[in-house]
This record gives C-alpha cells, structure tokens and sequence, in this order.
C-alpha cells in the first residue's frame, strides 16, 4: 500500500468510517447542511443508558461543591447586595481525574462492543488518560498519540505529565513534535492496527458529557432546592460545553445561562514551533475555542458532534496570570488542589459572580487533577525558563508568549466579553465559502447552528454574492 502523506490523506475517508463505525454520508443533506440530531441520535444509547453505562465503569456521580470562602472574597469586591455562591463540580474525582472519562466510557464502551481489539486517540490533553484508563477496564489495547515537543525536542511539561498517566494505564505513547504529521500517523495507525478510533468529537463522545449537565441540575437541586442561575464550561474544542447544554437541556425546562470560558491566547499560534512551549496551557484557551466555534467540522471526524454556538449564551476569556492565581485560591482558601482547564472557568466565574446578586448561584462546572507538569508551579517554572516574564501587575496587560502578569489586587481579575455576534458572523462567513448556492434546508440549518433565525442569517446571506434555491 502507498503510505506516502498524499496517499494516506486520500483515503482519510475510508479510513474514518472503518474505524469509527459510523456513517457519516447518511445524515449529510443539501450543499452545507447535515442532521445533527439524526446523528446524536443514531449512535443508539439514551441519557439513561449513558449514566448507567457511566456508573458501572467508574464514571459520573462527582459531588458538588459550594467555594464558600471564594464567594466571600468576590463579595469583597462586589456592589452591595451582589456576589452570587459559586460552586464546583468536581470532576477530578472521576477515574483517570477529569470530565474526560465521561467521553472516554462510551468510546470505549462502544470500541468493545463492536469487537474491536483496541483504540486509538490523537491528544495531548486528559482525553489520552482518560482512554487509556477506561481501556484498561474493559480489557482493550491502547495507543495514544501526543504532539508533545518542539523542533529541539523540549516537552510541554503538562503533556509530559499525560504521557506518564497513559503509560501507567498500560497504553502505548506515540510523542511527535510539532506538525502536521500528528493526523498522517493517526491514520496509519488506524489502518495499520484496525483499531477504533476513539476521537473526541464522535456522538459517543459528546453523549457522554450530557450526564454531566443531568447531574449538576439534580445536584443543584438536591443541595440547594434551586437549580442555578449560571454555568461557567471551559471552552476549547467545543464538546464540553455543547455535551453539557444537552445534559442540561435534557434534564430541566428552564433556562440556564450557558456561559464558555477560554484563556486568552491572542497572538500565538498553534501550529508554530516556536510559540507551543510558550504557552502556559494546553487546553481551555482561545488557541482552540475560537476556531473550532468558527468551523466544527475542522477535527477529525467529518461532522463534529461538538457544536458550541448552538447552544452558548455568552463568551469569554480570562488571562493566564488571572488562572494561576484562582488555582493557588483554590487551594489556599478552599483546600482544593486542581488542576488548571476547570480553574479557567473559576476565574471566570469570580468575576461573573460579581455581575449576579447574592442569592444566584454559578456552577463551575468541572475540575481536573493536577500534580507534576501540570502543577501551576511547574508550568511557571517553565515558562519563566523560556524567558517569559512573571509579576503582579494589572492582568489585563498580560501578552501572551512575552508575559504572565497575576492580579495584583482581586477586583483585577475580570472577564473580558467576546462579541459572539461577530463569531456567528465568521461561522456563516466559513460555511458559505464551501458551496455556491444555498436551500432552504440549508438555512434553516445555519440558523440552528448559530442559535439565531432566518431574517438574521438571510441578512447575513445578502452581503454575499450567492444563490439561494427555491
Ligand atoms: C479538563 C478539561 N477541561 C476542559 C477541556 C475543554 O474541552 P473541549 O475541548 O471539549 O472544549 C478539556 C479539553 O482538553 C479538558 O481536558
């Protein structure tokens, strides 16, 4: 077989729907759009099933916590009157340590279902551990490959710390540096293996999270009679937020502010060499949310079951220095050590608290584990090794890749909004560049996908040259 890179992208298709089990072309429809629910739905498994499947392998039921002395502090610094309770859930306390063992028990659970021998996932981030974890529970192989150094061979300590924690559930580690080779390698790998393969953005995925908007609407309830008001998702390929929205939207008729949050990574680029180890964090930042919201069908699968602006109600973003220091809040008054994605959401939701009266309630609505790399000593250590610059100042001032800059003072630490209008514009902008003509199916979708209506996308339509069929 040619596995030069041209013929192995050739056959990405092929490739996917062997490895995947699902067929993507049948819930395809006109030029652009494609049904989503049909396909959520096709995977077969109710929330029902999910919790149950979840409950067996060690997943799910997480307690809720209140951050009372985190809420005190915001109230410091509030107006009179405002400073709503703030509480997390701690999803660090799934097997394997983070919400991703939500996703990772139903990939799996379907992997041996179908028979497969083993999986397979592309990341760098918690999904590898959470893979590999639930792999070992259902008696499955496991490889995980990890864009993991730069060109000199230097690692991303966080991701470093993944590889030990996939290791120790008995998978194997490919480590590639930075690059486009990372999906050629993942491809012949399926091929190769015949594995499944377990990507993030499957429906099986993202149904596994809906259990996490289920629980926190009947912990919410349970624990204080009310569900809440705000949940803060960190935000970066989309299927948190969008798995959690289900869950919620599932579980509970009334209406929940949906609110994603990302650290702020303006300036430095992803697939560059130079700037992947000057980045303090992996995951939860702008790096990703901004243009997997802008185009979802970017991963690797052909429909993203990750659908973010579907259901957001607001963006926002918060800077590195403003995370570390709600992680080291975190611990110090609360007693809570974890790890840096689900802090990202909490310094959000600091400042967002601050907006809410006292008697509304925030859901941060995840932690994550933490220790060795991915300690926020050993990222600032890091960063300040590749020549960042580290003080307390104004955050907003912060530049990502030249500085990390802590609040001096709490009521420094603010959210900055993102304009999610001009993100639906870019989403459309993206869209319509794929096709020449539109159907009315097709603007219907765009309207469903940007969680807006037909006179808005159609004024949108008319600024570009394109035809609209009867
Ligand atoms: C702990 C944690 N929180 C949040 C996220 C963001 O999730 P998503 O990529 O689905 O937006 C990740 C993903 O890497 C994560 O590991």
């Amino acid at each position: 077989m040619n596995n030069s890179y041209e013929a192995v992208m050739a056959r990405k298709n092929s490739i996917m729907k062997d490895s995947v089990g699902i067929d993507y072309d049948k819930f395809e429809g006109d030029n652009i759009n494609f049904d989503y629910e049909a396909m959520m739905a096709d995977c077969g498994f109710t929330l029902d099933e999910v919790r149950k499947i979840q409950s067996d392998y060690g997943v799910g039921n997480t307690p809720l916590k209140e951050c009372k002395n985190i809420t005190a502090l915001a109230r410091k610094v509030s107006k009179p009157g405002y400073g709503a309770r703030i509480f997390i859930k701690d999803e660090a306390l799934n097997d394997s340590g983070s919400f991703k063992a939500r996703r990772a028990s139903m990939a799996c659970f379907q992997a041996k279902k179908l028979g497969f021998k083993g999986v397979i996932a592309a990341t760098s981030g918690n999904y590898g551990a959470a893979v590999a974890s639930q792999a070992a529970k259902h008696g499955l192989k496991c490889i995980i490959v990890q864009e993991c150094f730069d060109s000199k061979g230097i690692g991303q300590p966080e991701i470093v710390e993944k590889a030990r924690a996939c290791e120790a559930y008995g998978a194997e580690v490919i480590q590639l540096s930075v690059g486009p080779e990372l999906f050629y390698k993942f491809l012949l790998l399926l091929e190769e293996t015949g594995y499944f393969n377990a990507s993030l953005y499957t429906p099986y995925g993202v149904m596994g999270i809906e259990s996490l908007g289920a629980e926190l609407i009947e912990d919410s309830l349970k624990m204080i009679g009310k569900i809440p008001d705000m949940v803060v998702c960190t935000n970066a390929g989309g299927g948190n937020l969008t798995g959690t929205a289900r869950g919620i939207v599932k579980t509970t008729s009334k209406k929940v502010q949906i609110v994603g949050a990302s650290v702020n990574l303006k300036g430095l680029h992803m697939a560059s060499d130079i700037d992947f180890n000057l980045k303090s964090f992996t995951t939860g930042h702008t790096g990703f949310g901004l243009p997997f919201m802008i185009n979802p069908d970017r991963s690797d699968v052909p429909r993203s079951a990750g659908r973010p602006l579907r259901y957001i109600d607001r963006y926002v973003t918060v800077n590195q220095g403003e995370v570390f220091f709600m992680t080291e809040t975190l611990t110090a008054l609360e007693g809570i050590e974890r790890g840096p994605a689900g802090n990202t959401s909490l310094a959000a939701a600091f400042s967002l608290a601050q907006e809410l009266k006292e008697d509304q309630v925030i859901i941060v609505q995840e932690t994550e584990y933490t220790g060795a790399g991915k300690h926020h000593q050993a990222q600032l250590s890091f960063a300040r090794q590749n020549g960042i610059d580290i003080f307390f100042g104004n955050p907003k001032e912060e530049i990502p890749g030249k500085n990390i800059i802590l609040p001096k003072t709490v009521d420094l630490i603010k959210i900055q909004e993102l304009d999610l209008d001009q993100i639906r514009k870019k989403y459309i902008q993206t869209q319509l560049t794929k096709t020449d003509s539109l159907t009315k199916s097709d603007i219907e979708f765009l309207a469903i996908e940007t969680n807006t209506n037909i006179p808005y996308i159609m004024d949108e339509i008319n600024k570009y040259h394109i035809a609209v069929e009867d």
